[in-house]
């Protein structure tokens, strides 16, 4: 199949098909990045903005760097000393960007719905990038990319996510995602942040953390939202720790082979022990790494790129 989307706004509303062309675009990409030349003229003359309005390092960094690869025009838009502290509203914002020839918006924005809301309004292809607590759905394409590359076909495979479930832009577009690709996702966390409602989508919840991690070939581990928050889910960061955060003692329950995960950023010592999260068990560096080669295919497919089999010398030169 070809990949005719304009816009990535969820993983929600891709199909199996659409989410395998992201991904072995991106494993065409992730060689790209391993030749001494590293950039492809794939996007040359297009102009893309990097929108944040909530904070980031990785995702706007490795957009960045993906735009750079591809030999497009990058825009980095700091909110903070923008005209947004001025009134001036989104839709108008990125009017102005695109009357400054943006041809891809990538939008980061503390309210869900914004880049669905901008891919009705404008004529630019909208990424998102993380909308409050709805999706993130280039971090769940590079979170089954680096599952699939370490664990091959997910079909099957178990999938734990553990921690702020509820307040978590990563769970939801993760689990939509994983069930796509056939693996079983089961979540848990305290009871306040992982609600038995999430079983209408299809998974397994429990409070029980050696039940949850014991028989798991992925363990993600998800950082406490505070800022999604508006007030404490549970006393302390240290009961958190006590009761939920992985710790060597911990790490003995789990499968010899089982990945470890983390978005990021880590609070060490909160959800994971540093020497966890450095050791050889932690693919949290990778997922990074493999965020670029994703990042790349996402700008290269809603731009109107072809199907990986279909790069040609010109878009991935020897
Ligand atoms: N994982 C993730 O979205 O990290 P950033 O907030 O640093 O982009």
């Amino acid at each position: 199949m070809s990949w005719e989307r304009k816009h990535l706004l969820d993983i929600q509303n891709l199909s199996k098909e659409e989410i395998l062309a992201v991904l072995d675009t991106a494993r065409s990409f992730k060689q790209v990045g391993r030749r001494s030349i590293k950039k492809v003229p794939a996007l040359r003359g297009k102009t893309v903005v990097n929108l944040f309005v909530e904070p980031s390092t990785r995702t706007r960094i490795s957009f960045e760097l993906a735009a750079q690869r591809l030999t497009a025009d990058i825009i980095n838009f700091t909110a903070e000393a923008s005209s947004f502290k001025k009134g001036e509203t989104l839709k108008d914002t990125v009017k102005n960007l695109e009357a400054l020839t943006a041809d891809i918006v990538i939008i980061r924005h503390s309210s869900a719905g914004a880049a669905h809301f901008l891919s009705r309004v404008v004529d630019a292809s909208v990424v998102n990038a993380g909308d409050g607590a709805h999706a993130h759905p280039t971090q769940a394409l590079l979170d089954l990319y680096t599952m699939r590359e370490r664990k091959g076909d997910l079909e099957g495979k178990q999938v734990t996510i553990l921690g702020d479930i509820l307040f978590s832009r990563v769970a939801r577009s993760n689990i939509w995602g994983l069930q796509k690709l056939g693996a079983k996702v089961t979540l848990c966390g305290p009871p306040t942040l992982v609600p038995k409602s999430f079983e209408s989508m299809g998974c397994k919840v429990t409070y029980d953390l050696k039940e949850a991690i014991s028989e798991a070939d992925v363990i993600n581990l998800l950082r406490i939202q505070h800022e999604r928050q508006q007030h404490s889910m549970f006393p302390s960061l240290g009961e958190y720790s006590k009761l939920f955060g992985l710790n060597k003692e911990r790490l003995s329950w789990t499968r010899p082979d089982a990945l470890i995960m983390h978005p990021g950023p880590v609070n060490r010592g909160v959800e994971i022990d540093s020497e966890i999260a450095d050791s050889d068990r932690s693919v949290i560096l990778e997922q990074v790494t493999n965020g670029l080669a994703v990042r790349m295919a996402v700008l290269f497919l809603v731009n109107g790129g072809k199907e990986p089999e279909a790069l040609t010398a010109k878009d991935t030169p020897a």
